[in-house]
């Protein structure tokens, strides 16, 4: 049987949640909350990009009074995402949107994008694309809040997340994780496999190669220099401390102001 190449989040949409079981997402929406009270006096439309299967976004929808509307490149993600707010009765609006492409028919007060979505971004010109995507839909005022993964957590987590396998319901995925230093391109190639009703016949089979490009702190902050953007924060991790060059996760803090 041969192998199908699928789009990245396309088959493993299916597993994703799987995948991220043990990643604390209630947390993680409490930090944005707290990121976005810190610095929005009263924010009301908020967008999120690359949402996967919406989980900060729904635990936002749970407690706070925010207009939500939630998107991603993946259909797939985005149907998780439907799904799971019908269930739980949890008023988000869901959409495919790939943010090199970033458009609204509304304005927003806030958006923001987590969990290392950003490094899906190849090249500086890339990000910019996306930076002024957003700039073009905020409000004055409004805030984009972002976060990125750095070379120093590449070197901490490609050897537990090399050769990492598991299963959901009828699929089964085993993970090659690798980081070039040089290119500081990180690579995490899945193969995947669809299993017949009785769980053990390969029905199919899927490799989906996702790249991302590791930024360090200086690219990120030298990027957004160029943009009309004002720097509120980098924050490190999950508190409102300063990021530095050794944080493995930066949270980037925008504002949008007037062009000069
Ligand atoms: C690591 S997942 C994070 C998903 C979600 N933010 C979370 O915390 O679970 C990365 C997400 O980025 C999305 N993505 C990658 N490239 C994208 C693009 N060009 N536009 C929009 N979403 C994209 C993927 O579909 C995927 O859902």
């Amino acid at each position: 049987m041969s192998t199908k190449k699928a789009n990245i989040y396309s088959v493993l949409a299916h597993l994703y949640d799987t995948l991220m079981e043990d990643v604390d997402y209630e947390m993680w929406a409490d930090f944005i909350d707290e990121v976005i009270l810190t610095h929005h006096p009263k924010p009301d439309e908020v967008l999120e990009l690359a949402c996967g299967t919406g989980a900060i976004s729904l635990n936002l929808a749970r407690f706070d009074e925010y207009h939500l509307t939630a998107t991603d490149q993946s259909l797939a993600m985005i149907q998780e995402g439907r799904r799971k707010a019908k269930v739980n009765q949890l008023d988000v609006e869901f959409r495919t949107m790939d943010f090199r492409n970033i458009h609204s028919d509304h304005p927003f007060d806030i958006i923001f994008s987590v969990f290392d979505s950003v490094n899906y971004l190849h090249s500086k010109e890339e990000i910019m694309d996306m930076l002024m995507g957003c700039y073009k839909i905020l409000n004055p005022g409004g805030l984009l809040i972002f976060d990125f993964s750095t070379p120093q957590n590449s070197l901490e987590a490609v050897d537990y997340l090399n050769n990492e396998e598991g299963m959901a319901g009828k699929y089964r995925y085993f993970r090659e994780s690798r980081y070039e230093p040089d290119t500081h391109f990180h690579f995490n190639e899945f193969d995947i496999e669809e299993l017949g009703e009785d769980r053990k016949t390969v029905i199919n089979r899927y490799k989906e190669v996702h790249k991302q490009r590791i930024y360090t702190l200086q690219e990120m902050l030298s990027i957004v220099e160029q943009t009309p953007y004002h720097q509120v924060a980098a924050y490190e991790g999950f508190d409102l401390i300063p990021a530095n060059d050794k944080s493995t996760r930066v949270t980037m803090v925008l504002r949008w102001q007037k062009q000069q």
